[in-house]
Parts: C-alpha cells; sequence; structure tokens
C-alpha cells in the first residue's frame, strides 16, 4: 500500500492503484465503498459472491497481499497499492489455486458451488506457507467460510489432497462411460470450481433498474399508505413505486393452489413481521442511497399470535378467512385398534416435544433479474421449480404460462425454500411496467425475515411395547406452526402422519396432525417436510421403551424394522425392496465397538473425576419419494442433431444434490453412450420439458425414470434405423452414428438420411413418467409412495457434563440407495444432510427480529462436523431407475434423534425441546432429569 494512502483526487473520491488478478488497476472512487461491491460492480469480479455483506459467512473471500479478507467488509480504500487475488484469478494462475480447483472437483467439494471461491481464496492462503496441515489445521483455517451443502468433509479432503495431490486432469478427463454406478465428478462442476458459475445476482444486464421492496416492521400491523408521488418526486431516480394496485392478474400466490393465500403486496393489514406492503423501483445509485425508514406508510401496530398456544386459544383472532381456530389442515392415518396395542404392552412410553424454526440459510440470497421480450415476461432467477414459478407468474401477471419463460441461475442452495416465489414478483412487475430490465438481490436479513422456514413443531406419543421389543402401539399428535400463510403446510400435515410410526411394522397406529397459522413467517418445504421433527419424538421415545425393556437399543430397531410383505402404516405392502433392516445391520459391528469404548470410557472418566462422558446413539428413518398420492410427473426429451451431437433436455433444477450428472447418468446407461458424449440444456420453460421441481427426494427416481424411458426410446430408434440386433454400441462420428454389432458394421449418415424436427433433431425422443400411487382414504390408508428410502445414523459423542457441550466425535451413515447412481454424490449428499442435522439437534433455531442475520443464527461451521463414514446400502427398488432411491431428504431425518439418543446415554437426560443448547443441557442435568 501507497505509505500515504490513497491519493485524493476529488470531493469524496480517491485514485486507487492497485494489481487484480496479475493486472494493474486505477480506479477512482471513495475509498469508503465496500471492496466486494467495487470487485463486483466495477471490475466484473462475479466470482466475488455476496452472502451476508457483513462478514459472517466468507463467501466474498479474496486475498488482499496474500491475506484471506472478507470483501464485503473491507473498505476499497484498503486496497491502494495492494495486490488483490479472487477465486477466478487464483485457478487460472497461482499453482496452489490451480491445485485446489482440480481437488474440488475431484472430490464433490462444490455442490452449489455458492461458497467455492470464498473457500478456494482462503485455502490457496492456507497452502502458500508450504507449513504441513492437518485436518484440524484446514477446519481452523477455513473456519470463517460457511458452506450449507457439503457437510465441510468433502471440502476437508481436497484442500488435505491439494497440498501433495496433482492438479488436472481428473477423473472425467479420461472420458469415463459415467453410467449408472460410476462415482463420476460433477458435469457442471468445472464452473463451480473456477469461479465462473453464475447465480441469480450475476446474471443481470448492466444499468438494469433495481427493486427494493419495503416491508412491515411488525408482526400484525394494519397500515396505510401517505404521499407515494411526493416521496418519488423527493427522489428523481425513482421510476416506479408498486403496491397491490398495480397487479394486474390476482394478487395471490401459493405452491398448493387450493391453498393459495399469499398476497404479492399485502393489502391494508400484514400478518408477519417482513411481509412485503410495496416496491420502489429506480437505478442502482438510487436505490443503494433510499432510506426507506421516510417511506410514506403509516403503521397501526395490532396484537401478534407469536405461536401455536397464542393462536390456538378461545377467541383468538383468525388470521385466514376461512380457517377456524386458525386450524388450516388436519392430516390423519389410522390403522388396527390403539386399544388393542396398550393391552398387549408391557411398557408404555409417552413424553413431549417440540422444535423451532429453522432457517434455511443458504448462502445465496434470493436474486434475479426480469425483462420484457415483445409480449413476453423472462425471469432469470435462483428457483428449485421452474414450471411452478411460470405459471404463479402468469396469474399474477394476468398473462397465459406461455407469455412467461423462467430460466433458472446456478441456485446457490435451496434445501425446499426456494420451490417457493420470493422476488419473482417484484422484478417481473416492474420490468413489465417500465419495459427495461430489473434486478434484485435480497439482504441476508431480508431473505431470513420473509422466505420460508422450517415448521416449528409442538408433538405428544405415546408409544407401547411388549417385553419381547416388537412395538404394540404408537399414537402420535402433532401441531406444526405454518406462520401467516399456506406455502407447504398442507404438505406437512398430510406427510407426517404417514411417516411417524418410522420405517417399523406397527398394527396399531394413529397419527393426528395439524397447521396452525400464527403471524409468524410462512413455513414451508425445508429437506423432509416435517419428517425430522417427528422422527426426533418417535425415534427418541423408541430408545426410552428399549431403555425400559432392558433391550440393546440398536436391537429393537432390528426387531421392528419393517421388512418386505408387511403392510406400511398406510397398508401400502412392498414386495421388493425394503431396505432398513440391512441399514441397521451394517451399524452392528461399529455399534458394539462403540458401545464397548464408551462403557471403559465413563468408568475411568467417573474414577478420574472428569466431567466427558461418551453417549453412543442410533436412529432410524424412511422417506416416501415424490408427492403425497398425488400425480407427480418428469418429462425428459434427448435427440440427436445432424452433426451427430446427442442434446439431452434436462429440465430437473440442478440446486447443489448432482441431478445435471444423475440424469445424465441414467440417460446414458439407457442409450448405451458415454455421459460425455452429452450436451446437456438444462431447466428452461422454453427449452426443457417440465420435469417437476426439485424437492421431495424426487429428481433421481422420478425424472430419473424419465430420461431412462427416453434414453431407452432414442437407443431403440437408432438399432432400428440401422437394422442391428439389441445388443449393437452405438458411437457417435462427426455427423453420422457408427453401429457395431457383432462384428457387423452400420454407418447412418445423419444429413443426408433424415429430416430435421421442429426441435432441430434428427432423432428425437421425449417421455414422461409418473410414480404409480393410490389416493389415502379417510383412516390414510393408501399407497402414498411407490418408493421409499431407508437410513440408520449412528453418533458417537461426549458431553461436558460441566459445561453442557457436546463434542460430536463420528457419524456412520448407512443409507439405502437401491442403486447408487453416482457414489460420490451420495457421499456429499449425506454429508451435508448431516451437518443440518446437527443444526437441527443442538443450534439452529430462527427467532423473527432477534435471529435474522447470520451472526446471531448458528449453523454448523468446520469445527462443528466430525467425521462421517457413509455406508451405502443397495437393496433394489421395483419402481426406481435400475433399483434407484431418493436421497436428498432422508439424509438429514435420523441426525439429530441420533444426537439426542446419544446424550441420553452419555448422561441420562432426555432432551425433548430443540435445540439442546448447553445452557438447557445444563438445566436438564441440574434438575437430574428432562429439560423441562
Ligand atoms: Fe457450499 Fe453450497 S457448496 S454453500
Amino acid at each position: 500500500m501507497n505509505a500515504t494512502g490513497p491519493t485524493i483526487a476529488g470531493s469524496g473520491t480517491a485514485e486507487l492503484q492497485f494489481t487484480l488478478n496479475g493486472k494493474q488497476q486505477r480506479l477512482t472512487l471513495d475509498p469508503s465503498r465496500r471492496l466486494a461491491d467495487i470487485l463486483r460492480s466495477e471490475l466484473d469480479c462475479l466470482d466475488v459472491k455476496i452472502g451476508c455483506n457483513a462478514g459472517d459467512c466468507g463467501a466474498c473471500t479474496v486475498l488482499l497481499d496474500g491475506k484471506a479478507v472478507c470483501a464485503c467488509i473491507t473498505a476499497c480504500g484498503r486496497i491502494d497499492g495492494g495486490v488483490l487475488e479472487t477465486a477466478h484469478g487464483l485457478t487460472r494462475r497461482d499453482p496452489d489455486g490451480i491445485k485446489l480447483a482440480a481437488a474440488f472437483h475431484r472430490h464433490g467439494a462444490a455442490q452449489c458451488g455458492i461458497c467455492t471461491p470464498g473457500m478456494i481464496a482462503t485455502a490457496t492462503a492456507l497452502l502458500r506457507p508450504r507449513t504441513e496441515l492437518t485436518e484440524t489445521a484446514v477446519a481452523d483455517g477455513l473456519g470463517g467460510v460457511l458452506c450449507r451443502c457439503t457437510g465441510y468433509r468433502k471440502i476437508i479432503d481436497a484442500v488435505l489432497d491439494a497440498q501433495d495431490g496433482s492438479a488436472w486432469p481428473t477423473h472425467n478427463d479420461h472420458k469415463p462411460a459415467g453410467h449408472a454406478g460410476e462415482a463420476i465428478q460433477r458435469l457442471d462442476g468445472f464452473a463451480k470450481v473456477m469461479g465462473g458459475e453464475m447465480f441469480g445476482d450475476d446474471v443481470a444486464p448492466q444499468n438494469s433498474l433495481v427493486v427494493k421492496v419495503i416491508r412491515s416492521p411488525f408482526a400484525h400491523a394494519g397500515f396505510s399508505f401517505g404521499d407515494l408521488a411526493a416521496y418519488r418526486k423527493k427522489h428523481p431516480g425513482i421510476a416506479l413505486i408498486l403496491t397491490s394496485a398495480d397487479i394486474p392478474g390476482k394478487n395471490c400466490f401459493g405452491v398448493i393452489a387450493p391453498f393459495a393465500d399469499q398476497p404479492v403486496f399485502a393489502e391494508d393489514f400484514v400478518r408477519f413481521r417482513g411481509e412485503a406492503v410495496a416496491a420502489v423501483v429506480g437505478d442502482a445509485a438510487t436505490i443503494a442511497g433510499l432510506d426507506t425508514d421516510d417511506f410514506p406508510v403509516n403503521w397501526q401496530e395490532r396484537p401478534a399470535l407469536a405461536g401455536m398456544p397464542a393462536a390456538l386459544q378461545a377467541g383468538a383472532v383468525q388470521i385466514q378467512p376461512g380457517r377456524a381456530g386458525n386450524v388450516m389442515c388436519e392430516g390423519f392415518v389410522a390403522r388396527g385398534q390403539l386399544e388393542d396395542g396398550y393391552a398387549g404392552s408391557d411398557v408404555i412410553v409417552e413424553a413431549e416435544f417440540s422444535t423451532g424454526f429453522i432457517e434455511h440459510a443458504y448462502i445465496e440470497p434470493e436474486a434475479g433479474y426480469a425483462r420484457k421480450v415483445g409480449n413476453r415476461l423472462e425471469i432469470y432467477a435462483s428457483t428449485q421449480s421452474p414450471y411452478m414459478d411460470r405459471d404463479s407468474m402468469a396469474a399474477i401477471m394476468g398473462l397465459k404460462p406461455e407469455q412467461i419463460r423462467i430460466v433458472p441461475t446456478a441456485c446457490g442452495g435451496g434445501f425446499g425454500s426456494k420451490l417457493d416465489l420470493s422476488m419473482q414478483p417484484f422484478v417481473g412487475l416492474a420490468a413489465w411496467i417500465l419495459q427495461k430490465p430489473v434486478r434484485i438481490a435480497y439482504s441476508r436479513t431480508e431473505s431470513m425475515q420473509s422466505t420460508t422456514k422450517r415448521h416449528p413443531s409442538a408433538i405428544s406419543i405415546k408409544m407401547g411395547a411388549s417385553k419381547d421389543g416388537r412395538i404394540k402401539v404408537l399414537d402420535f399428535c402433532g401441531d406444526f406452526d405454518t406462520g401467516a400463510y399456506a406455502s407447504w403446510g398442507p404438505t406437512v400435515a398430510n406427510r407426517v402422519p404417514v411417516h411417524a410410526s418410522g420405517p417399523y411394522y406397527i398394527a396399531n397406529y394413529r397419527a393426528r396432525s395439524r397447521a396452525i397459522h400464527t403471524h409468524c413467517p410462512p413455513s414451508g418445504a425445508f429437506r423432509g417436510f416435517g419428517v425430522p421433527q417427528s422422527a426426533v419424538a418417535q425415534e427418541s421415545v423408541l430408545d426410552d421403551v428399549a431403555e425400559k425393556l432392558g433391550i440393546d437399543r440398536l436391537e429393537i430397531r432390528r426387531i421392528n424394522a419393517l421388512k418386505n410383505h408387511q403392510p406400511t402404516v398406510t397398508g401400502q405392502i412392498f414386495t421388493k425392496g425394503v431396505g432398513i433392516k440391512q441399514c441397521l445391520d451394517a451399524l452392528i459391528s461399529p455399534w458394539e465397538r462403540a458401545l464397548t469404548e464408551a462403557k471403559r470410557l465413563n468408568a475411568e472418566a467417573i474414577a478420574a473425576g472428569s466431567p466427558i462422558r461418551r453417549g453412543v446413539g442410533v436412529a432410524s428413518a424412511w422417506y416416501g419419494c415424490g408427492n403425497t398420492s398425488l400425480p407427480n410427473p418428469s418429462t425428459i426429451r434427448a435427440g440427436i442433431r445432424e452433426d451427430g451431437k446427442v442434446v439431452l433436455h434436462q429440465g430437473a433444477v440442478d440446486i447443489g444434490q448432482g441431478s445435471n450428472t444423475v440424469i445424465a447418468q441414467i440417460f446414458a446407461t439407457a442409450m448405451g453412450i458415454r455421459v460425455t458424449d452429452l450436451q446437456i440444456i438444462g431447466a428452461d420453460t422454453d427449452l426443457s420439458p417440465d420435469a417437476g421441481k426439485t424437492s421431495a427426494s424426487r429428481q433421481t427416481y422420478v425424472t430419473g425414470n424419465a430420461a431412462r424411458l427416453t434414453g431407452e426410446n432414442l437407443r431403440r430408434q437408432i438399432l432400428r434405423l440401422g437394422n442391428v440386433s439389441e445388443r449393437a454400441v452405438i458411437q457417435f462420428e462427426d455427423g453420422a452414428i457408427h453401429l457395431l454389432d457383432h462384428g457387423l458394421e452400420r454407418r447412418i449418415i445423419l444429413a443426408d438420411e433424415l429430416p430435421v424436427n421442429r426441435h432441430g433433431y434428427v432423432l428425437e425422443a421425449e417421455e414422461t413418467y409418473d410414480p404409480p400411487t393410490r389416493p389415502l382414504d379417510a383412516n390414510g390408508q393408501g399407497d402414498p409412495y411407490a418408493v421409499y428410502g431407508y437410513a440408520a445414523h449412528m453418533v458417537e459423542l461426549d458431553v461436558d457434563t460441566a459445561l453442557g457441550t457436546v463434542k460430536l466425535l463420528r457419524f456412520h451413515a448407512a443409507h439405502d440407495v437401491g442403486k447408487a447412481i453416482n457414489p460420490m454424490l451420495i457421499e456429499g449428499q449425506v454429508e451435508g444432510g448431516i451437518a443440518q442435522g446437527i443444526g437441527l439437534a443442538l443450534m439452529e433455531e430462527y427467532l423473527p427480529g432477534r435471529t435474522e442475520n447470520l451472526h446471531d443464527y448458528l449453523i454448523p461451521t468446520f469445527g462443528d462436523v466430525p467425521e462421517i463414514r457413509t455406508l451405502i446400502i443397495q437393496v433394489e427398488d421395483g419402481h426406481g431407475p435400475y433399483g434407484a432411491k431418493g436421497l436428498g431428504e432422508h439424509v438429514l431425518i435420523p441426525t439429530a434423534p441420533a444426537v439426542l439418543n446419544a446424550i441420553k446415554h452419555a448422561t441420562g437426560i432426555r432432551i425433548r425441546h430443540l435445540p439442546a443448547t448447553p445452557s438447557k443441557i445444563m438445566a436438564a442435568l441440574r434438575q437430574g432429569g428432562p429439560d423441562e
């Protein structure tokens, strides 16, 4: 840096000279501006991602004079005379950066990829001193960068590998067939590790107008606007002020049509803190300098129903019309007779559990832009559900669905929340009216205040079992706080009663659930649709039953594990594919070893007066893949161009879970070609058919089947054309298909022999798959899902009984995936899911008005996620492509109950109200009993 600091160039500005990724730069600007802002807006460094703008997440980390700094909290005056390096430059110019990019790719250490540039920049600084790094040193060194997808383990592996490993090429450069079962690297992974991935805030044209949303500071309030025209006049850069009066169609959206109830802009009164009432559109400088506190809106705060107890009280204000008592909907499953079950039980355990709001905390806040093209509206945004967005936007805009084009950008994490509309109506409406591109990027606080959460739950549960360990009866009753609007509340209410048994055979069963409105942010989909909450209760009481009976906790699960030909609690019978017993069996050896070790360590600790106690916990899970008893189709199209290129229209949005790779692997297997032969066109409502939403662990199973059918169809067409047998090998050459069949060779010259269709293909196939399900009757009996996946997690941990802290030591995670299409991606999903389960168990709770940023809302960091041993179990399913089952949500469900069961094993206390923070553990220890 210059000894005298930056040269002052005029009022409030300075001339800064610096090196950026090896190039000299000179800029004159306000030296107090955020470096992240300058890098992105003035220097086109879109690899610098902004996750929080507060120095909490580390996504924007760059190297300044070799040191890692958060660019969002660094004043750009600091760079004068300095050397700046970002991921884009490091992964092309720096030997360590190049090795890191290759290692991240090899290990699948970038899932959604939004944190990856910051990780690579930080890791480069760590590698440069050439000090031998250990796992702990890597975790400590990268501890300031958050990742919500990977669970950090593969990032640690990648950095250690880069320390001594090679750079490019990676496995995929050897052109693997990439068929089902091969652990190939992500087909879309290169951009993620090279800083080239374009997310919602990276795609808007220069000089787009910007939207700022005006939101309620109150959970419940009436409001009226003051003089909007005067406000606009006071700020000449404002192009438009939007309110509900500007909506040409319906001021209403929702993911489940019969329950749609959420306005784009509230009218007259608001139902939750953070609800939108208006939006201001203007040039970037005006919007950045706007003080929205003086926006002319008059609030009249009203008493708010802040939780379910208040909302359910007699006489409580009714939050939504037509939903008496604030009960939005109910779910019910019953089988057998509870009385018979109690009569046959030798022990009965009854308990109550609760969980709070959980924030998705993806590192990419909601962002995107819209533009009007002719009489159509195009929206480029981060989403999990392009076709649902299209239809919702058409209703809001009063347009036909064909007039809306949704182009998903790369999605920097979704986990369910980006299934709902968020910013799309604001940019869409503004762009349509102004006929100019309009962009938005939510602030972290805005994202946390206004988007959906995991449902808080209040559960009572009663389980009875006979002395041989067989569960005779289960009665479950759960209320779920769905907040001010419906979102996915109906899905939670329906799905929970089906799953609350766990993957066990239970003859006498009743499960009731309700979704309750409160004056809280809407609860929606979050990895599991309520099942992680119900599993906490059900797996905890099962442990307590085992303890009362004196039966080993793993053994009681094996005794009750559902088997082929046994009815589920909805009466569904699977003749193959039920894999929970195999998952539990895979844990026997580590379980016995860990229990022996825990016994020895605890005896030694007691003898030494140490407060540390070792605990070992286990929990099971099952999860139905796809919608509950509802149509759930996916369509895949593929075509061959006359130049011989195979194009796969893969519309299953890849939010980091890997559908771009897995669906391509399934298609390539079915067609009998190399996955590297494919050109993939991703989700875009103009270009790819509807592959449904990325949720409910459905893409590998449902869209995978559509891809398998499409691949088989295209293969059949080619073989027929070449008049060769089913065993023929297909190869592509420039403009031709080469067929080899038992020594016979055929060559199809595409341009000469076949006409080009309307999609530009000489051969094309398009297939749809919809899971075979059967509706549930009044007692919840039916076939809600064609496929379930199964899982069992075991954890070893230490509890410090003097401090109440929990140190996780190791997870063993057994997952029945039917067929492991890509084992590396499976491990990544498992590790990321466990990290989120750890958050649910030990630290996360969203409190409106209190934990609205990533400083106060804690998610697991590197140091919180221990070693994870993934055990892949493959019990072939009868419906899944090549036997595959879904996985996305299964990975989280057993984690929290396994942790709680291990805490109980270590200390004797049962934590029933999550999260199990040190203060709750200490309070329970002091009482010598449960946390209440
Ligand atoms: Fe780290 Fe998604 S890969 S946040």
